[in-house]
């Protein structure tokens, strides 16, 4: 499996979008759709973006009945995308549904990938909202072995989980880590990053990178950077 650069196109319309995508006349990148902008402007978008001859991992988060995510995963599957994904905390089964539904009658299917832990709960409101008690590293492993039981391809995690979950998991359950940023850039607001270097040291498969590129001077530029860095 190949690694990539994924384009968080962390836009509000398609017309920003796609005045983003256009400065992209070489290489078409793969990029992330994520729910505001697949809310705002629904399907279209994502034939769109695969008509311009984009790869498309569709960010949705499906948490439901194991028979409302199986139905809704056939209908994602339809629309071509490359990967997409759940939460873990729907259990094994719901994960097992997903996965049925995703499956196109020729037998090929997007990459599906689980949430874990989001980056956002921390210890605290793990134990104080979810009632949760055990070490967070811990369950985040345990979804993650969860995910791979029920035959998930990978978890998105951050890329300092990204050697340990590749430990329990084995090395072929795909990474697809955050957090990124150039060594020499803004952190913003996320807490702890990688420089796409240091994420390709400790094995990501592929590196999800947002405002490093979306908001540079040079979009074209920054993301040759990170291939170059990352990929090369
Ligand atoms: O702009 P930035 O590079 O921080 O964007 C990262 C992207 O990855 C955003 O779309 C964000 O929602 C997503 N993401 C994340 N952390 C997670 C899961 C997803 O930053 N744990």
């Amino acid at each position: 499996m190949g690694k990539d650069v994924i384009i968080a196109c962390d836009f509000a319309s398609a017309e920003e979008t796609f005045k983003f995508l256009d400065k992209f006349t070489d290489k078409k990148p793969f990029v992330k759709i994520g729910m505001e902008l697949f809310y705002a402007e629904g399907p279209q978008i994502v034939k769109d973006i695969k008509a311009r001859g984009h790869k498309i991992f569709l960010d949705l988060k499906l948490h439901d009945i194991p028979n409302t995510v199986k139905k809704s995963m056939a209908v994602l599957s339809r629309l071509d995308v490359d990967m997409t994904n759940l939460h873990a905390a729907g259990t094994k089964r719901m994960m097992e549904g997903a996965l049925e539904g995703l499956t196109r009658p020729d037998g090929t299917r997007p990459i599906l990938i689980a949430v874990t832990q989001l980056t956002s709960t921390d210890q605290e409101s793990m134990e104080e909202d979810l009632l949760i008690h055990e070490p967070i590293d811990k369950v985040v492993m345990h979804y993650a072995k969860n995910a791979a039981d029920a035959g998930l391809d990978g978890v998105v995690c951050s890329p300092l989980e990204a050697e340990k979950v590749h430990n329990t998991c084995g090395k072929n359950f795909i990474t697809v880590t955050p957090g990124v940023r150039f060594a020499d850039g803004d952190i913003g607001d996320q807490k702890r990053v990688m420089t796409p270097a240091e994420a390709k040291k400790i094995g990501s498969d592929y590196i999800v990178v947002g405002r490093p590129i979306t908001q540079a001077e040079d979009p074209v530029a920054a993301y040759e950077r990170c291939i170059n860095e990352f990929v090369d």
